[in-house]
């Protein structure tokens, strides 16, 4: 029987495999890591190389490595200090890659993914209490003590307009940001495409496609707001943390993540490169603005949009997140079914261990954000989890 089961290998899932090492070393022995990928953050090195991003959003002491300081240590090392950009020293994705690629190796982590993915959970109640049977893609099965689902964000979020599209289109005319490669996008020069949210995945994706010369129309349900975090920096620390978990109703606490991050934002500096694009007239932006129809004419989309206006766009992509809710996750329905708990409008309420309650079960992500509060699905919130889950399972 497995120790402790990790679902995922994402920054979050080494955040807590490094932990758990540096606080005891033989746990490597009880410790196994699933992620149909095979190896350490693969979905985190493509989310970046797809979308071209030069350079993380967060500070430099977020990151895996359970010292905060060591992703400073090792750019200023190799004399790499300039790619931390001051004054947070934002890291460049290639010096945070490298360090991450060390941090595996360090911890003696590499070649510990098995290329599989947990797809059902048993709570084994006839067994040792709390002991779990987990179902692989491979179609073997495996005991486990204690399980850790750090899976990241879950479903793509598809606004309800695209389930109302009928009749068939090409594939590339219409997808989701988390489907989208720009270096693989062919065609791209002279076309129109709308961008579908306001966060930095689609300010990426719409310097990335006028690079390639197309045309975009960015249309955000609300406002483009200009912030350099998802949430204000209090939020990383006791300033707004202290009352946060001091706060006894779980809707205000949901409410409080809700307000804090105030929806997808963009950074100043993106805000700037696209203000350009604007002056330059490849881009126009319609903020309080949805879809409300669109219709696939052969060679275009017909777009109806709830300002009165039409568009007329070769391809749509949707920047528009992930759905966060227990019911859009595959493992968490199954755990809910087998032992429910209380959820705040799908949000789980999890104990301070971040574990579901009556089992072995902990959360790392998003699905935190009710002990963890706005940065759970971040690096920072992956250092936090990370404390808490160590902690407990030691302690067990
Ligand atoms: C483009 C982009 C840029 C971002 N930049 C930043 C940033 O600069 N700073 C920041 O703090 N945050 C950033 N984020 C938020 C970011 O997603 C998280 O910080 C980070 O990726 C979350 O890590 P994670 O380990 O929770 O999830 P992921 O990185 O998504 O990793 C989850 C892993 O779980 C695996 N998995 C899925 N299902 C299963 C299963 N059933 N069984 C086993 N394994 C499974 C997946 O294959 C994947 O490898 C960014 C997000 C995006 C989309
Ligand atoms: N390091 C980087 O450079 C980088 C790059 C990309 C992303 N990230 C990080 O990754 C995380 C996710 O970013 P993201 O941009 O992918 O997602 P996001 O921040 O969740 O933004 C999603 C956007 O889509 C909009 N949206 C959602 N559903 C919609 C619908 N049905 N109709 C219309 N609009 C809809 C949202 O609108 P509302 O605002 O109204 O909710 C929001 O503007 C964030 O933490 C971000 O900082 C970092």
């Amino acid at each position: 029987m497995a120790e402790l089961v990790i679902a995922g290998a994402g920054p979050q899932a080494l955040s807590l495999a490094c932990l758990l090492l540096q606080k005891r070393p033989r746990w490597r022995q009880r410790l196994r890591i699933l992620d149909p990928s095979g190896g350490w953050m693969n979905r985190w090195h493509r989310q970046m190389q797809r979308l071209e991003i030069a350079c993380l959003r967060s500070p430099s002491p977020h990151h895996p490595h359970p010292n905060p300081d060591a992703l400073r240590r090792f750019a200023q090392q190799r004399q790499r200090s300039r790619e931390l950009e001051e004054p947070y020293g934002l890291p460049h994705t290639a010096l945070f890659g490298a360090f991450c690629h060390t941090v595996v190796e360090d911890f003696q982590l590499a070649g510990q993914v098995q290329p599989v993915s947990v797809e059902e959970i048993h709570l084994d109640a006839d067994r040792r209490p709390g002991s779990l049977r987990l179902g692989l893609s491979d179609g073997s099965r495996i005991q486990a003590r204690r399980l850790v689902i750090a899976t990241g964000p879950g479903e793509p979020a598809l606004p309800t307009w695209v389930q109302r599209i009928t009749g068939a289109y090409p594939a590339e005319a219409l997808q989701h940001s988390h489907a989208i490669d720009l270096a693989a996008c062919r065609g791209l020069q002279g076309q129109h495409i709308l961008l579908v949210g306001g966060g930095l995945t689609s300010a990426h994706l719409a310097l990335g496609a006028i690079r390639r010369g197309a045309r975009v129309s960015l249309l955000c349900r609300g406002e483009l707001r200009s912030k350099l975090f998802d949430a204000d920096p209090g939020w990383l620390g006791p300033k707004h943390l202290k009352a946060f978990r001091l706060e006894p109703c779980w809707q205000r606490r949901r409410q409080q993540v809700l307000e804090a991050r105030g929806g997808g934002s963009i950074t100043p500096q993106l805000a700037m490169a696209l203000r350009q694009e604007r002056e330059r007239g490849r881009l126009q932006i319609h903020e309080h603005c949805e879809v409300r129809e669109a219709r696939w004419c052969g060679r275009q989309w017909a777009l109806d949009c709830s300002d009165g206006s039409r568009l007329e766009v070769n391809r749509i992509w949707l920047a528009t997140g992930h759905r966060l809710g227990v019911s859009h996750q595959l493992l968490l329905r199954q755990l809910h079914r087998q032992r429910p708990i209380e959820l705040v409008e799908d949000w789980p309420v999890l104990r301070g261990d971040l574990r579901w309650p009556g089992t072995n079960v902990h959360l790392m992500g998003g699905l935190a954000a009710l002990q963890l509060g706005p940065a759970a699905r971040n690096l920072f919130g992956g250092r936090e989890a990370a404390q808490r889950i160590s902690r407990a399972a030691i302690k067990a």
